[in-house]
């Protein structure tokens, strides 16, 4: 059996297991559950809904009874009326502290399932499958747990750490183009902060980094969970370290709410890192390179860099709604070369208006 095992440090901490094959030929789950969960739920979305009877029929075979809960596709699902009948259905079903939830799905599913679990009965285990790129790296990692509010995204939510999150390369195959480049969005991220051999190697073989079914993205998983378990080891409650994790979102989420919510997370998230990396230099603080290295990267795996002009005053209020949630001033993740990642405060408006200018040209 083909593993690996990824150690999330700190008082509640968890492996994350990276293979193939996890959810189909092994225990793995049940193994992760431990002593708990005689009865499990598992939160899926209709997609993945052939993966969730399987996997309920190995925890079932295993001794446990298995609730087998379909929430909707996606973003619809971190809406508190999911979390609601969820909750309905846990407590017909006679939940106890004793028993677990299992999120299968992508960002969407993990972070509503890991919501119900943070509140049901103030907190029971919970195991994390994430089917996307996305999920695999960032999502399912770190404890973070929310839905969405119509004030805005992730606006309600729960730290609440899994008992440990099962990474099942083979769960990719079926991730349409898009998806998979929108996670690798996040790895290219992790590659400029943390660790530059993710940028070495997506540049030797951009086609192998996007396959599901090779070594290249097995490992790209493995460096990017690695990072992100470091950072969140730390710190879990988004104190201080964990901001690095940011780079590339100030813009991102900003483009994301001017769209509509329409883009893909990763899309917003690539354009934003070419923002943070073009403002970093109009700063005096990123060579001209290392800027048009985000492009090359970004672009050789099919992610926009570029954003359409005479958006700025939209794209200022939403980072300004963002602001709120950060105190007064603007606030970006920039880099002083690859794998030094600072924070930019307050940037001169002039450093900004030329950056959008490049990134819009
Ligand atoms: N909790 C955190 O720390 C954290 C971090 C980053 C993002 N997020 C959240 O994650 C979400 C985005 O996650 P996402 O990009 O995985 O999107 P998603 O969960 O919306 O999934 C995208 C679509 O792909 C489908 N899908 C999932 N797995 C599939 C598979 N294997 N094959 C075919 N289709 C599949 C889903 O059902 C959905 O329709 C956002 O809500 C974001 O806020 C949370």
């Amino acid at each position: 059996m083909d593993l690996s095992r990824i150690r999330v440090g700190g008082d509640e901490g968890y492996d994350v297991v990276v293979g193939t094959g996890l959810v189909e030929d092994t225990d793995t789950v049940a193994g992760l559950l431990g002593d708990r969960g005689t009865r499990v739920a598992v939160i899926h979305p209709p997609r993945i809904a052939e993966t969730a009877r399987e996997l309920g029929r190995r925890l079932g075979a295993g001794g446990r009874s298995v609730e087998l809960v379909q929430v909707p596709e996606g973003e619809a699902a971190k809406d508190v009326s999911v979390a609601a009948a969820v909750w309905a259905r846990l407590g017909q079903a006679g939940f106890t502290r004793t028993d677990a939830v299992v999120g299968i799905g992508g960002g969407a599913t993990t972070d509503l399932a890991g919501f119900v679990a943070a509140t049901w009965l103030r907190g029971v285990p919970v195991v994390h499958v994430p089917t996307t790129l996305l999920g695999m790296v960032d999502a399912a990692v770190g404890g973070k747990t929310g839905i969405n509010t119509s004030e805005g995204k992730n606006l309600v939510g729960a730290f609440h750490p899994p008992r440990g999150v099962v990474c099942d390369l083979d769960l990719l195959r079926g991730l349409p183009a898009e998806e998979l480049a929108s996670g690798l969005a996040e790895v290219v991220k992790v590659g400029f902060i943390a660790d530059p051999r993710v940028l070495e190697l997506i540049d030797a073989d951009p086609g192998a980094a996007a396959d599901p079914r090779g070594p290249v993205l097995r490992e790209l998983v493995e460096r990017a969970v690695r990072v992100k378990a470091a950072v969140v080891s730390e710190d879990l409650r988004d104190t201080g370290r964990r901001e690095i994790l940011n780079y590339g979102h100030t813009l991102g989420h900003a483009i994301e709410r001017v769209e509509g919510y329409t883009w893909r997370h990763g899309f917003a998230v690539s354009v934003g890192l070419v923002f943070a990396a073009e403002l970093a230099h109009a700063a005096g603080r990123l060579d001209e390179a290392t800027v048009q290295r985000h492009r090359s990267v970004l672009e050789s795996v099919g992610l926009p860099t570029r954003y359409p002009g005479g958006r700025w005053s939209d794209l200022l209020a939403a980072m300004g709604v963002d602001k709120k949630s950060r105190g007064r001033v603007l606030r970006f993740v920039v880099l002083d070369g690859v794998g030094r990642p600072g924070l930019l405060e307050d940037p001169d408006p002039a450093w900004l208006a030329a950056a959008y200018e490049r990134l819009s040209a």
